[in-house]
């Protein structure tokens, strides 16, 4: 069933901030439930198909392989080669990336994450028995780690220019928001011609320096990275050659979709657990019981017996998906359960409302109740997992944020009881999902 469509953005939607911009998300994603999963909204001038129905969003993610031409607007931040690329381009170069993301890579990384989630519970540790905005220490250990796994290149305790590049980021994605509301800041004649895009080059530039200025590659002992094998395989694979350029861009799409992702998950994670105790208990005695008291580095055997702790991840993940919405174009029809979406039409995948679903996760869809991944009640594979996109062109990172989460995860429940309040929790969205600033967590030694 579909509704009429409706404006979506009717009262001065260029005024209002981040995190009523998400408010008002959620309303679509709630109409659209209420509509059966498809319906016709008004983005401005711009006629958009949005999609909550879990079965026809995987038809979408699998049948319409081009992204909507907002994604365009990325391409002074990431380049179009990959997250943007149009599909012919987009087929090439993750068929060469796919690589740097095999399940043999990604073990010679389990050394370097253990490292860092204890870099990160040593830094943590100095803020114990207070409430505390942990952001800024969990996205430093993010980007040095991605930094480390994406080039080779080692930024360790260099936090300031950390911050400046995590700084720069963030601010590169809100000025994209405002241009998604702003319709006519779509337009790069006009938005070439603002404060906000001087704004983007500095931003930009000062991105590009912390990456020109830690180009010294470690040469001795060190494990394999995404540029190492970008560029093996380009020379190895007859008629691929990507330019120096090409080879920077998808590596700089890996570096910030990996860290600023996984730093609000791993917050959104913390304050879950922390703010449903019974939880924790259960995860802290699969720990004991796994790994005993000892203090020692999490193995590949450990992370597959860690069950329950997995089940948290995913319940997590799906409530709180940091990619709330994904956007395609259709170029054929495409017939969904009860909707034939036509060709050329823009789609708005909406995962956070597909993953609260009542039709599909079932009444208590909007409860954090890891146990529904083992006691039967999770629908089918892989619907259930879309906060990763899905399809071809779904998450390369997935297996990598999910691993290293679970090791992070571990490590500090393993030396911390953490307390929170996700009742007091706010969402902003700037393009990726975030706690508003100031959202509080706190940790006392077990
Ligand atoms: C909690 C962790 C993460 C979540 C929820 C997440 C989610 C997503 C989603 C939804 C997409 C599709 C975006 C779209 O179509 O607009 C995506 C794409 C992507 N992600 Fe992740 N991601 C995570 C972690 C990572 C990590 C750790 C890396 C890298 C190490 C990574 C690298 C990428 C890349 C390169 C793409 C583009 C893939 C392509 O177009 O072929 N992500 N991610």
């Amino acid at each position: 069933m579909i509704n009429d469509a409706f404006s979506l953005f009717k009262n001065k939607i260029y005024r209002i901030n981040l995190i009523d911009l998400f408010k008002r998300i959620q309303i679509i994603g709630e109409r659209t439930n209420e509509s059966g999963g498809v319906a016709k909204f008004f983005f401005g001038p711009l006629l958009v198909h949005v999609v909550t129905s879990p079965d026809d969003a995987s038809t979408v993610l699998s049948n319409c392989m081009e992204k909507m031409f907002v994604y365009s607007m990325i391409e002074p931040y990431i380049g179009c080669e990959l997250l943007a690329a149009p599909f012919s381009l987009w087929k090439t170069n993750r068929r060469l990336i796919n690589h740097a993301f095999k399940q043999n890579i990604l073990d010679g990384y389990t050394d370097l994450f253990n490292k860092q989630a204890e870099r990160l519970s040593v830094a943590m540790a100095a803020e114990i028995n207070k409430e505390y905005d942990f952001r800024k220490i969990i996205t430093r250990i993010l980007l040095e780690t991605s930094f480390h796994t994406t080039m080779g290149i080692r930024v360790n305790n260099n936090g300031v220019i950390i911050d400046n590049y995590a700084k720069a980021i963030s601010r590169v994605l809100e000025i994209l928001v405002v241009r998604f509301t702003r319709p006519w800041l779509m337009f790069d004649s006009i938005f070439y011609w603002t404060s906000l895009k001087k704004e983007q080059d500095q931003c930009l530039q000062q991105m590009g320096n912390l990456s020109d200025e830690y180009s010294v590659y470690i040469t001795e002992n060190r494990i394999k990275n995404s540029l190492d094998i970008l560029i093996e395989r380009t020379v190895t694979e007859e008629n691929q050659i990507l330019t120096d350029h090409q080879i920077r861009l998808i590596i700089d799409n890996i570096l910030t979709a990996g860290f600023d992702t996984m730093s609000s998950q791993v917050l959104m994670i913390l304050i879950n657990i922390g703010s449903h105790p019974d939880v924790q208990k259960k995860i802290y005695e699969e720990l004991i019981s796994v790994m005993g008291d000892e203090d020692r580095p999490i193995s590949k055997t450990d992370l597959g017996r860690l069950t329950f702790l997995d089940a948290v991840l995913k319940e997590s993940i799906r409530l709180y998906p940091i990619a709330p919405v994904v956007a395609r174009t259709s170029t054929t029809d495409v017939q969904l359960n009860n909707y034939i979406l036509p060709a050329n039409c823009h789609i708005l995948v909406h995962i956070w409302a597909a993953n609260r679903n009542k039709n599909f996760w079932g009444p208590d869809a909007e409860d954090f109740r890891p146990e529904r991944w083992f006691d039967g009640s999770v629908p089918s594979q892989p619907v259930s997992h879309a906060s990763f996109s899905l399809g071809r062109r779904n998450c390369i990172g997935k297996l990598y944020g999910l691993t290293f989460m679970k090791i992070i995860v571990a490590r500090i429940v393993k030396k911390f009881t953490i307390t929170a309040d996700e009742n007091k929790l706010e969402l902003e969205f700037a393009i990726m999902l975030k706690p508003s600033r100031g959202h509080l967590i706190k940790i006392e030694p077990r």
